[in-house]
C-alpha cells in the first residue's frame, strides 16, 4: 500500500488572523491564464507507487488576487491512498471522476465517530474544514479525482506526521506504549 503526497500549498501572505479568505482585490490577475492545460504538466505534482497528486495553486488559475478557492487533481492506483490528513481552513469537495471506488471518510469531533463511505464514478463527497480525512481506491482501476477546496490556502498537515512531531514521551503517553516503541514506529513509518 502506498501513500501519495501533498506538496505545500501556497502560503498565506499575511500574520493577521482571519476567519475566511479575504475579498478579492482585483477581477483578476491579467498576467495568469484563463485556461491550465494538461494539468498534471501544469500543477505541484508528486509521483509515488501508490499514484500521483497534483495541487493546483491559485497563481496557476489566475486567482492570486483571492478568490477563495483552489484545486487538487489526484490519480491513485489501485490500494493506494491519500493517508489521514487535515485542513486547517477549507472544506473539501472531493469527486471521483472514473475509476476507483473510492473509500473516502473523516472522524467528527463530537465523539470521534468515524464517517465513512464508498464513491462510485460521479459520486461527490464533502470533507467538512478541519476534520481528519482519507481516501482510498480499494479499486482494480486507477482512481481520477477532483477535488475543489474554499480557500486559496487550505493548509494540511497529514496526522501521523503532526502526532510524531510531539515529545516523544507525549506520543508514549497518548498511546500507552514505552518509547521504544513509538521509536519503532516512527522509524519504520513510510515516507510522506
Ligand atoms: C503548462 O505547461 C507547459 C509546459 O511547461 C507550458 O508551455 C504552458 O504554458 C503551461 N500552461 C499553463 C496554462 O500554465
Ligand atoms: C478486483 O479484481 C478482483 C480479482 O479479479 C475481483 O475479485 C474484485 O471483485 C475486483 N474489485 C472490483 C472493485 O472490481
Ligand atoms: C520521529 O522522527 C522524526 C524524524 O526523524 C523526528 O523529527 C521526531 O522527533 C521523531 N518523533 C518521535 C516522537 O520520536
Amino acid at each position: 500500500m502506498m501513500v501519495v503526497m501533498m506538496a505545500a500549498l501556497l502560503s498565506y501572505p499575511s500574520s493577521i488572523v482571519r476567519c475566511a479568505d479575504p475579498d478579492p482585490l482585483q477581477d483578476f490577475d491579467v498576467a495568469s491564464s484563463l485556461v491550465l492545460r494538461n494539468i498534471f504538466a501544469n500543477a505541484t505534482v508528486s509521483k509515488s507507487d501508490g499514484g500521483v497528486r497534483a495541487i493546483v495553486e491559485p497563481k496557476h488559475l489566475g486567482v492570486q488576487s483571492h478568490q477563495g478557492v483552489s484545486i487538487a487533481r489526484y490519480l491513485i492506483e489501485p490500494c493506494g491512498m491519500d493517508p489521514p490528513h487535515t485542513h486547517p481552513r477549507a472544506t473539501e469537495l472531493i469527486t471521483l471522476l472514473a475509476g476507483g471506488p473510492l473509500l473516502v471518510g473523516f472522524v467528527d469531533s463530537s465523539i470521534g465517530q468515524l464517517r465513512s463511505s464508498f464513491l462510485q464514478a460521479n459520486d461527490v463527497a464533502m470533507l467538512p474544514r478541519g476534520l481528519m480525512h482519507f481516501m482510498q481506491n480499494i479499486g482494480n482501476t486507477t482512481a481520477s479525482i477532483f477535488s475543489v477546496f474554499n480557500s486559496q490556502n487550505p493548509g494540511l498537515l497529514v496526522s501521523s506526521v503532526g502526532l510524531f512531531r510531539l515529545p516523544i514521551e507525549v506520543v508514549a503517553g497518548a498511546m500507552n506504549q514505552s518509547p521504544k516503541v513509538v521509536k519503532h514506529i516512527n522509524k519504520t513509518m513510510l515516507p510522506i
